[in-house]
């Protein structure tokens, strides 16, 4: 199971409930990753998905403790283990945990790829992604070269956990 995210140098992903920054490219490569593959997101983040974008040809799996709550081109789970039950109806490896931060932090342990937009800029924020560097157990298997957008600097960065 994949995880995907874009980070800052202190792997800050938000700041209320936005991303910090938008770059295109990276915004282009996640359609391309997650495009008729299984995204697994919190209602926070599902929300903050524009409508067209979650109507793309994507299984949406989406947590919320709200057992009323409804959307349409969702499925709609109530917890993480029956987000995974939903999950193993498909290729792991076609299952991207999309986020935000409390999504990233409790499928983390389920997964064994990460694919990460590592932006060179430290931005004000209040949602991270654990710190993939601090974990002896994931390393960085493919490495992009530099890119840039406008004066942001960042590369795209696979993880595996060993
Ligand atoms: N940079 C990136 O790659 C990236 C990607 C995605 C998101 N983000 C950022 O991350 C931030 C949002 O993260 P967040 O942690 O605040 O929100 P979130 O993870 O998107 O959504 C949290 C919500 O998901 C539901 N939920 C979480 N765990 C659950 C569980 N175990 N069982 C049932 N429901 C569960 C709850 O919904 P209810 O409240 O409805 O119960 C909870 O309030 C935003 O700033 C967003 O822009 C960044």
């Amino acid at each position: 199971m994949n995880l995907i995210a874009a980070v800052d140098k202190n792997w800050a992903i938000g700041k209320q409930g936005r991303l910090l920054v938008n770059i295109p490219e990276d915004i282009k490569l996640f359609r391309m990753e997650t495009n008729g593959k299984v995204a697994i997101m919190g209602r926070k983040t599902f929300e903050q998905i524009p409508e067209k974008t979650t109507l793309m040809d994507r299984v949406n799996i989406v947590l919320t403790r709200n057992m009323t709550y409804k959307k349409e081109g969702a499925i709609i789970v109530h917890s993480v283990e029956e987000a995974l039950k939903k999950a193993e109806e498909y290729s792991s490896e076609d299952v991207y945990v999309v986020g935000g931060a409390s999504v990233f932090e409790q499928f983390l342990p389920y997964c064994d790829v990460a694919h990460i937009t590592s932006i060179d800029y430290e931005y004000d924020a209040d949602a991270h992604f654990p710190n993939l560097d601090t974990f002896a157990s994931w390393k960085v298997t493919r490495m992009s070269d530099e890119h840039t957008y406008f004066d942001l600097c960042y590369e795209f960065k696979k993880y595996c956990k060993m």
